[in-house]
């Protein structure tokens, strides 16, 4: 990892107030969580390969050396309790934008964000965020937001290789992996005036997902159960708003959904 690089654009110029890398740290959340309270705002804590990184429920975020884009932004936001999930909608349609430049530039490409913070490329999942908040009772929160992007890597496991995808194997060559931070981590603060404007927010993001009126399974993780539903919405709240075969709506909060392709 080029820090020098990294420091040059994201230090000197003053988005970021320090960088923390480690060649190979256990997990850029995991250690951030532990340490936040000597991090200062605006941190970054980025390794070239975690031996235990984790995704969302708990699940292994395993990623190959050197290969792929792997750290957390610690950000304090004095957003409300039931303002939270605007960071992590937040967050995923600001990489949306810095990938969308990219992908734009290859034409013929499918980039859609999948609720509630995932990144599809050609229907597989390309990034994922998991998102940490320290103390979320005062006033200003501390967010660990880590991210996964799958740049260089071309090799999957067998268990994920039909769900997983890089940029590499999207996109047919090679990625500078710092480039993509600096033009996602500038992308991040110049648009956090959307953080309070939840409703522009949620809409944008929503025009950038292609689940709405999709038939979906859905997956409440918490007790496994799954079912096939019809997206509806997605509130501005953050809730998926889905109705089942007999037309009756729900709304969760947290789960998984996988998109019902008809081809
Ligand atoms: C998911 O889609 O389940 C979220 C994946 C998040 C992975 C990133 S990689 C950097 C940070 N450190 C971790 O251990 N996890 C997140």
């Amino acid at each position: 990892m080029n820090t020098n690089l990294l420091s040059k654009h994201l230090v000197e110029r003053k988005y970021l107030s320090e960088i923390i890398y480690f060649e190979e740290l256990y997990s850029t959340n995991a250690y951030s969580k532990k340490v936040y309270n000597e991090l200062d705002d605006n941190t970054i804590v980025i390794t070239s390969y975690q031996t235990n990184g984790t995704g969302r429920f708990g699940r292994p975020w395993k990623t190959n050396r050197n290969e792929n884009l792997t750290f957390s932004l610690i950000k304090h936001s004095a957003l409300r309790i039931d303002e939270i999930h605007l960071m992590n909608f937040y967050t995923s349609y600001i990489l949306y934008m810095a990938l969308n430049e990219i992908s734009a530039e290859y034409k013929g490409h499918d980039l859609y964000l999948k609720w509630p913070n995932d990144l599809l490329l050609n229907r597989k999942k390309i990034a994922g965020i998991l998102l940490d908040v320290k103390d979320m009772n005062s006033e200003m929160k501390k967010f660990i937001i880590g991210i996964g992007l799958n740049v260089n890597q071309e090799m999957f496991p067998e268990d994920i290789i039909s769900k997983a995808t890089s940029m590499k194997n999207e996109f047919k060559c090679d990625f500078v992996i710092e480039e993509i931070l600096i033009n996602f981590i500038k992308l991040f603060y110049g648009n956090l005036q959307l953080l309070n404007q939840g409703e522009v927010l949620m809409n944008l993001w929503k025009s950038k997902s292609d689940v709405t009126g999709k038939k979906v399974k859905f997956k409440q993780l918490d007790d496994g159960r799954e079912a096939e539903v019809i997206i509806i919405d997605i509130d501005n709240d953050g809730g998926l708003i889905v109705s089942d075969k007999s037309g009756k709506r729900f709304k969760f909060y947290s789960g998984e959904i996988s998109i019902l392709y008809d081809e």
